[in-house]
């Protein structure tokens, strides 16, 4: 297996309004981040994701872009970019950026001029239609965010097509004119030194063409989201998308050398048998969510060894996998499963197989923010309004945004002045600085994992379920390693396969060595060196 800079890296997702504000208007910023570069260096990461900056009217705080190639004064300029990727950069530190292909701002020039008349040169740049024979929307398709996929354009008299917001109209990726543009969007960002993107919803770039009715769903119940009435088999995952991975993977190995390859990493929300065709189509890590919808919610040994097989089992030798326990659209690790068993999942995550991405403030175990309804931002909680979404959980985002907690000085170190989201209600004492100090914290469990991780097996190594008693989740890792994770609260052991030492505990209390019957206390993960 040859050796790339991406497999054997931790990735860290900031979501830049909330990381650091630097210029008091209780916004995080680019200038913030770069501040912040030891703590992720001391973290001991390899790359940091950042989620948009772009020029922005933020209806959906920066998934809306008006200028893929600028930075939205909110979160500085494009100087500041510049000069935080090359102190990343000297610190050893990749830089992935978000690339959000799929829809425009509705304020972008390129939609402004679709949207002139029906003859406009850019008119097939978006997806036009004519209303169905009652007038309606075209189909039955309905959005992310609650309610129709389709807008009315008046002046025009069609319907436009947006997955998400209406302010977010879906680019049509079959037109070769703006497949080029995006393009030059990433050459733009490439050329400027980026280590590659993190493409936002890339399942999602192609729909069927005859723009045929979603069937509709039978588990779907009154007071679920929108989306969830139908199955989508026409809006989502088409064949045509698997090409358009393939022609911005050519962009980035135009700019990719040995040691230095750019990267694709995708957000994809599929099946297994329908996310490894992402890889082979050229996506380098396209996101595995499994964990976030499968185990967290029925975490059990026999499910997560049930997930982890499946994957496993449909990899070819060329490609890779990737793990990820959360991010800026899922609820907080430490509010799924506590703390104590989010620092199991944390061992669990580092110690799988492929690329795991850590979301900021999990290594502390930030909660779920608490959100008063009047300060609720979100775009997606504000249209869906005590709907549940996709397997019963909440649609709300601002939760999982809240600020990062630095210290005990006023708002946290965060800003000085009161934040875009409330602070978590525990800040004084969960924050950066209280959890150096206590040597036994998550903060300093995750830089374990993470400095162990950088072990050569553990990053290549096969590997294999080790059938354990009820409650215990086991694996080994090449030869070498064994992992023994208790997933109760209860005492439980594990019959070793040979004596060992054991190398971590998520307790941060042991090194001992060890035979015959190993010893897991309740909520405790252990790696173990065997041999
Ligand atoms: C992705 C992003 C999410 C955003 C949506 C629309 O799912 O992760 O935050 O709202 O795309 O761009
Ligand atoms: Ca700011």
């Amino acid at each position: 297996m040859a050796s790339m800079w991406w497999k054997e890296a931790v990735i860290y997702q900031i979501y830049p309004r909330s990381f650091q504000d630097t210029n008091a208007d209780g916004v995080g910023d680019l200038e913030g981040i770069r501040r912040r570069l030891p703590y992720l260096k001391s973290l001991g990461v390899d790359a940091v994701w950042l989620s948009p900056f772009y020029k922005s009217p933020m209806r959906d705080f920066g998934y809306d872009v008006s200028d893929y190639c600028d930075v939205d004064p909110i979160f500085g300029t494009l100087e500041d970019f510049d000069l935080l990727l090359s102190e990343a950069h000297a610190l050893g530190l990749k830089v992935l950026i978000d690339l959000v292909p799929n829809h425009t701002s509705s304020d972008h020039p390129w939609f402004l001029e679709s949207r002139r008349d029906r003859s406009s040169p850019k008119r097939a740049w978006y997806v036009w239609a004519d209303p169905a024979p009652d007038g309606g929307p075209p189909n039955n398709w309905q959005s992310f965010f609650g309610g129709p996929a389709w807008t009315l354009d008046e002046g025009s008299g069609q319907y436009y097509l947006h997955q998400f917001l209406p302010e977010q109209p879906d680019l049509n990726w079959r037109n070769p004119e703006v497949r080029k543009a995006i393009h030059e969007v990433m050459r733009f960002w490439l050329r400027r030194g980026v280590d590659g993107f993190r493409v936002d919803t890339l399942w999602l770039l192609a729909e069927d063409l005859l723009l045929r009715d979603e069937p509709g769903n039978p588990d779907w119940r009154p007071g679920m989201w929108d989306r969830g009435r139908h199955l989508h088999i026409h809006m989502e995952d088409q064949p045509e998308t698997y090409a358009y991975v393939r022609e911005m993977r050519f962009v980035l190995d135009e700019f990719s050398e040995p040691g230095r390859e750019r990267v694709m990493v995708g957000e994809i929300y599929l099946p297994f048998p329908q996310l490894v065709r992402y890889s082979q189509a050229g996506c380098h890590l396209p996101f595995n969510f499994h964990l976030i919808f499968r185990g967290l919610p029925d975490w059990r040994a026999e499910n997560l060894a049930r997930i982890v097989e499946e994957y496993e089992s449909l990899l070819t030798p060329w490609d890779w996998p990737n793990w990820v326990l959360g991010n800026h659209d899922q609820p907080r690790l430490a509010s799924r499963l506590g703390e104590a068993q989010a620092r199991v999942a944390a061992m669990l995550l580092f110690t799988l197989r492929g690329t795991p991405t850590w979301y900021y403030g999990d290594e502390i175990g930030l909660p779920n923010g608490e959100i008063p309804p009047e300060k609720v931002q979100d775009p997606a909680a504000l249209r869906q309004k005590g709907r549940r979404g996709e397997h019963g959980l909440p649609p709300g985002r601002d939760p999982v945004r809240t600020p990062m907690p630095w210290d005990t000085s006023p708002y946290a170190g965060f800003s000085s002045v009161e934040p875009w989201l409330p602070l978590n209600p525990d800040w004084k004492t969960r924050n950066v600085a209280e959890m150096e100090k206590d040597p036994r914290s998550m903060l300093h469990l995750v830089r374990r994992l993470i400095a162990l991780r950088k072990d050569q097996e553990l990053l290549y190594g096969a590997y294999r379920t080790h059938r354990a008693e009820a409650g215990v989740y086991a694996y080994h890792r090449g030869e070498g390693w064994l992992v023994a994770l208790n997933l109760t609260g209860k005492e439980r052991g594990l019959e070793l396969p040979k004596g060992g030492q054991v190398a971590l505990s998520t307790h941060l209390d042991r090194e001992e060595k060890v035979e015959g019957r190993l010893l897991l206390r309740p909520d405790e993960g252990v790696v173990v060196r065997l041999g």
